[in-house]
């Protein structure tokens, strides 16, 4: 099986690991341009990444320089996008509950689109200066698509959009016909890591359709019509289908029902996941082995706080050994003495499941049934496959671990940090202790 995800060689690894240590988020830049690039030969549309799944700058950056939007979600992510050189009329702002100096932040810095989810949010932006940015409504299409719950938002029942079946989508169109607001274009994102494209066909259509009506009701032509994102990649082994079929199928749904009424608008995707997943790592060091309850556990220096996807989606990786810590001993600084490999545990497992653990003060199991091989010791390197997406923008610092640093490897082979590792003092930075508080004086 073809198998286009990203993976280092040991020898960057060997070189990764002597200059960053682990954990670390590892990016390849021409996987990245690759998969950029098969979107973009495959859809005539306009392209946006969605910058929730990777929102370094020079991630977005270079999803900029391929051609593509950046949809941002937050004020943050906005800035992230503006700080990588992006303008802002390239980007498009979502979010279900923006708040009002979030929206006049983006309108401030000439924002291109803001996508309107709820009246709440319409009525906030009544007076407004809308004169650099237009405006979109959120649908809900009421299509369900199969993928795991916390991550289908096309469904009648879900806090997302105006529900065309219910008629808030059209009351939201007159509303902004009524008020003058400048109305280009509708939107949907029906779910996450669907592995085949008829949700997002079905959101397509629905779409598709309501435009139409809205032509007919209103008079309003419909100039942008986004049909989110939502492809799906490979984790372990999910076959989704191919870019280019996937956008020819969207084509061919949406638009002969535009084409019979005669609407031309441009259409639009912002996939994230599909963009970065696949083009990164994640490196980790075995710390320790045990033997418990007729099972094998590895526990590496990573887990819930590094990507907590395993612990919220159920979410399921590959691994592999990488480098052996016979490798990684000449590599470490003399301070660092990897554990001599505790003879009990080399040899044959027999047989005994494997599970992968993480670092923090729960279970946090990374894969619950791995295949590693049988002499896997204290001091080896492990890389977790297809965790560009999602895994570094969804980190926290649970047990106060600082994250990890992201590196990119350039085309050129060099490697960039491009976010670097926090640190304790960064962690503590935050911290303000009332002043009677460290007062040295006994407990009660
Ligand atoms: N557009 C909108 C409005 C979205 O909400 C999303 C993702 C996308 C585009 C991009 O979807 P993608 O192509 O990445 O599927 N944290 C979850 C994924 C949440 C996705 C939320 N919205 C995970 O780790 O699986």
């Amino acid at each position: 099986m073809n198998d286009p995800r990203f993976r280092l060689n040991p020898a960057q690894a060997a070189e990764l690991v002597a200059q960053f240590g682990t954990p670390l988020y590892v990016l390849d830049e021409a996987t990245l341009r690759t998969t950029m690039r098969a979107y973009r030969a495959s859809f005539e549309g306009r392209l946006s990444f969605a910058a929730k799944a990777n929102p370094a700058s020079a991630v977005l950056a270079i999803a900029y320089r391929e051609g593509f939007g950046i949809d941002v979600a937050s004020e943050g992510e906005l800035r992230a996008a503006l700080y990588g050189g992006v303008p802002a009329e390239a980007c498009t702002m979502h979010g279900n509950n923006k708040s009002l100096a979030e929206i006049q932040f983006a309108l401030s810095v000439g924002i291109g689109e803001i996508v309107a989810d709820n009246f709440s949010e319409l009525d906030k932006f009544i007076g407004l200066d809308f004169s650099m940015t237009r405006l979109l409504l959120r649908l809900a299409p009421g299509v369900d698509p199969i993928t795991h719950e916390k991550i289908s938002t096309g469904q009648e029942d879900t806090k997302f959009g105006f529900s065309i079946s219910g008629g808030d989508a059209e009351r939201a169109v007159k509303y902004c016909l009524d008020r003058g607001l400048p109305l280009v274009g509708i939107h949907c994102h029906v779910g996450s890591q669907l592995l085949e494209p008829s949700a997002q066909i079905a959101g397509g259509e629905a779409l598709a359709r309501f435009a139409v009506e809205m032509l007919t009701k209103y008079g309003w032509r419909c100039e942008l019509l986004n049909v989110g994102g939502g492809l799906g990649v490979r984790y372990i082994h999910e076959e989704p289908m191919p870019i280019a079929d996937y956008c020819a199928s969207i084509v061919t749904a949406v638009k002969p029902i535009l084409d019979a009424a005669g609407l031309d608008p441009v259409l639009a995707q912002e996939p994230g996941r599909s963009l970065v997943a696949e083009a990164g790592v994640t490196l980790y060091t075995v710390g320790a082995v045990k033997l418990a309850a007729g099972r094998r556990y590895v526990v590496v220096d990573g887990g819930l706080a590094e990507n907590p996807r395993p612990a919220l989606y159920g979410a399921e990786y590959a691994v592999e050994r990488v480098l052996s810590h016979s490798d990684v001993s000449n590599l470490r600084p003399a301070t660092e003495l990897t554990p001599a490999p505790n003879p009990l545990l080399t040899g044959e497992r027999m047989g005994l499941p494997t599970r992968l653990s993480g670092r923090h003060c729960e279970t946090d199991t990374l894969i619950e049934d791995v295949d590693l091989p049988d002499d896997i010791q204290p001091g080896d390197v492990l890389q977790k496959l297809a965790t560009g997406a999602y895994s570094s923008s969804m980190a926290s610092n649970y047990n106060r671990y600082p994250r990890p640093a992201t590196v990119l490897i350039r085309t050129t082979g060099d490697f960039v940090v491009i976010q670097r590792a926090e640190t304790h003092d960064e962690l503590l930075a935050r911290e303000q202790v009332p002043a009677d508080l460290l007062q040295t004086k006994e407990r009660s």
